[in-house]
């Protein structure tokens, strides 16, 4: 490339990634890691040949309305792109893409780590050990449930549910069905058994593991009616998006015995929680750590940066979404 592009970048990234992209282009980085405004992120649209935002910007048409042709692309840092107006981005003359597959292993073992520490009572006993509340091991203290040899369900099976589903089989094994809007192929499954209907899976499983993308289409896909239907021993796992469980309906299914436990990465309006989780034993909440380890994060850097690279010298990126 002859010239040096303009890239605004949302968030503070692995210095690594950093100093790549400042090889590349003419970069704007954000070391103090505060979340651009809406107006901060209009100007990136406006002024810059493209924008590497993050979950945290949220790009609505309004955003893209200050488009002057110049921003060519919108390379996400990250997966999900639910908080992008695509069409909007595509209005605007954006091509836009996201990192898949990079953080597929770190976001499936998170969901594995939540079935673990909620059904063994992780959370809570290590809440008690640091408040300087445990009085001793006892035989029938602390029993949790074990995870080894249950039925688990995976809602969305994409890379990241075919990742909790391989190790839920062959690490645990657990019987997996899985449920998805399109059939899998018979190559993906892989002895999963995928059940034609969402409510007909639900009483069948111990554990419920999200993984469909955010947005419209999977806003509250797991509401009352869809609590109501798992076993009242059930725990549910998400590491997909908040807005796919109704938050005020699992905390009332919760408060009323209907669910056993829930191990949450993802709220449906981060970074609050809604306060009637945070008092419960039966929950386990993380702060959106699905895809937070150096590895992942340096590699989601990378794959954008390979978007970027792609759009500016004319051809197709690898990860184009829109
Ligand atoms: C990312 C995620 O950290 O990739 C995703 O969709 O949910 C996270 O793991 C985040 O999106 C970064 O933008």
């Amino acid at each position: 490339m002859s010239e040096r592009r303009r890239v605004v970048v949302s968030r503070r990234l692995p210095s690594e990634v950093e100093a790549a992209l400042a090889e590349r282009f003419d970069v704007q980085l954000n070391p103090d890691d505060a979340p651009l405004t809406t107006e901060a992120l209009r100007r990136a649209i406006a002024t810059a040949d493209a924008l590497l935002p993050t979950v945290t910007d949220r790009l609505s048409a309004e955003v893209f309305d200050g488009a002057s042709g110049r921003c060519r692309v919108v390379a996400n840092f990250g997966v999900g792109v639910n908080h992008i107006d695509l069409a909007a981005a595509v209005r605007a003359g954006c091509v836009v893409t996201n990192t898949p597959d990079v953080l597929t292993d770190d976001t499936a073992d998170l969901a594995i780590l939540l079935m673990l520490a909620v059904l063994r009572g992780a959370g809570a006993g290590e809440r008690r050990v640091r408040a300087g509340r445990w009085d001793g091991w006892g035989p029938t203290r602390d029993l949790g449930r074990r995870l080894s040899g249950k039925t688990l369900g995976v809602v969305g099976f994409g890379r990241i549910g075919q990742a909790v589903a391989r190790r839920a089989r062959q690490g645990f094994g657990m019987q997996v069905l899985a449920w998805s809007r399109r059939r899998p192929s018979a190559e993906a499954l892989d002895g999963v058994t995928w059940v034609e209907s969402l409510d007909s899976l639900l009483p069948q499983v111990d554990v419920l593991s999200l993984h469909t993308p955010g947005g419209a289409e999977t806003r509250h896909l797991i509401d009352a009616h869809r609590l109501a239907r798992l076993p009242a021993h059930a725990v549910l796992v998400n590491t997909a998006r908040g807005d796919v469980v109704d938050e005020a309906a699992l905390v009332d299914a919760l408060a009323g015995g209907r669910l056993a436990g829930a191990g949450l990465d993802v709220y449906e309006r981060e970074p609050v929680v809604h306060p009637g989780l945070l008092g419960r034993e039966d929950v386990v909440l993380l702060p959106h750590l699905g895809s937070a380890t150096l590895e992942s994060r340096t590699a989601m850097g990378m794959r954008a940066l390979e978007n970027l690279v792609a759009v500016f010298e004319g051809r197709a990126p690898r990860d184009r979404v829109a």
